[in-house]
């Protein structure tokens, strides 16, 4: 069998560690897909800095849609980041050219996910994003392969390591929502702009790709209603203390009358519930669905190995040449988003 070429796009917290993971695991992952995985290109800006990593005999793109189009590569891993630019140009490249796609970047799949998923079908390409929400969890294979005998009705859960990591260390050590953010991106969690983690959007492009899955609706990022953590202040989460609560950024997408309402805030949550317990930079996902109840999946929200994991989950499923629709049913064929519309009253959003 021939070797399934691998093009990673961005060397960054994540393109680094896919490509320390691919060459970490090789042999697992031949035993595993029945092929030799192996990365043949790699696009970054700087071809001077150090990435810790042995890129000799691996060709090196300045132009990451160049290497969408090298005749050396099966499958462009997008690790770049941002919704338009080069990460589009690069997906859209790479689709055009026949090559399976792995992206990791919500923002993008929140914004074009309906276009680019259509484009790839019409292709014949797969399109895989396994780790475009919470990190390291396994959700999206949840929600798209693990339930079609249950109807959904709500997903919910902690979907920003970034800002859970600020809450817990500003709830714990008493530190500035600055000094934890500054950690957070030290850290590899947050994003290349942080305003995306901190003011909610992050959390709502996640929320946003779960929604069309859980519902077999169109991505509907414009829909979600958004609230950040910037405003939360140390005394908040004292007075949530002393009354029994932990505030934490949830993302809600359930069904409710007249369509699907999707939102996204700080939210009280009692100290005593399982949301309450997770810390750090862990998300938590809560799935409720008919026939198994109620599904709760915790794990690293962010960081290179934990995101490399995902990635690389995609990555071998390819080679093992798994196709699903990319949306969990034709793209084409997704039911337009009904859009519950919400309204912002004093300590969060309702129903309007
Ligand atoms: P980084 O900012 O660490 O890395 C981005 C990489 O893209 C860098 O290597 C950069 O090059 C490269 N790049 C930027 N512009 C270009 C360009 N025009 N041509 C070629 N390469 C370019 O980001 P992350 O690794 O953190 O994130 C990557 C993606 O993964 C994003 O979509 C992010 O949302 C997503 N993600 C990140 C997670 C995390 O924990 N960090 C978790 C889940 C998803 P250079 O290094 O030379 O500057
Ligand atoms: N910035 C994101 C977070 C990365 O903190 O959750 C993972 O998607």
């Amino acid at each position: 069998t021939q070797d399934f070429r691998i093009g990673v796009a961005g060397l960054g917290t994540v393109g680094a560690a896919v490509v320390g993971m691919i060459a970490r695991r090789a042999e697992a992952l031949a035993a595993a897909t029945g092929r030799r995985i192996a990365v043949t290109a790699v696009s970054s800006r700087d071809r001077n800095r150090d990435r810790g990593l042995d890129l000799s005999g691996i060709a090196w793109f300045d132009d990451p849609t160049a290497l969408a189009r090298s005749a050396e590569v099966d499958c462009v891993v997008e690790l770049i980041g941002g919704a338009e630019g080069p990460a589009k140009a690069t997906v859209e490249a790479a689709i055009a050219a026949g090559k399976a796609v792995v992206t990791a970047n919500k923002a993008l799949l929140a914004h074009h996910g309906g276009a680019l998923a259509q484009a790839a079908e019409a292709r014949g390409v797969a399109l895989a994003y396994e780790a475009s929400a919470a990190g390291g969890i396994p959700v999206i294979k949840a929600l798209r392969e693990g339930l079609p005998g249950n109807e959904v009705s709500r997903v919910y859960g902690i979907l920003n390591g970034t800002c859970n990591y600020i809450l817990t260390r500003m709830e714990r050590e008493g530190l500035t929502f600055e000094a934890c953010l500054k950690d957070a991106q030290a850290l590899g969690y947050a994003e290349a702009d942080p305003t995306f983690d901190v003011e909610g959007f992050d959390t709502a492009h996640k929320l946003a790709i779960l929604t069309s899955l859980a519902f077999g609706t169109a991505i509907d990022a414009e829909g979600v209603a958004v609230e950040g953590i910037s405003g939360v202040q140390p005394l908040d989460l004292t007075m949530a203390e002393e009354l029994g609560y932990r505030i934490k950024l949830l993302g809600v997408a359930q069904r409710a009358e007249g369509g699907i309402e999707q939102r996204v805030h700080p939210t009280m949550v009692p100290k005593s519930s399982a949301i309450a317990q997770v810390m750090g930079v862990t998300n938590a996902v809560t799935i409720d669905a008919d026939a198994v109840g109620e599904l709760t999946l915790i794990g690293p929200g962010a960081g290179g190995q934990a995101t490399a994991s995902a990635v690389v989950a995609d990555i071998a499923d390819l080679a093992a040449g798994i196709l699903r629709p990319t949306l969990g049913r034709p793209a084409a064929a997704l039911a337009p988003a009904a859009r519950v519309e919400m309204a912002r009253h004093e300590g969060g959003y309702y129903v309007r």
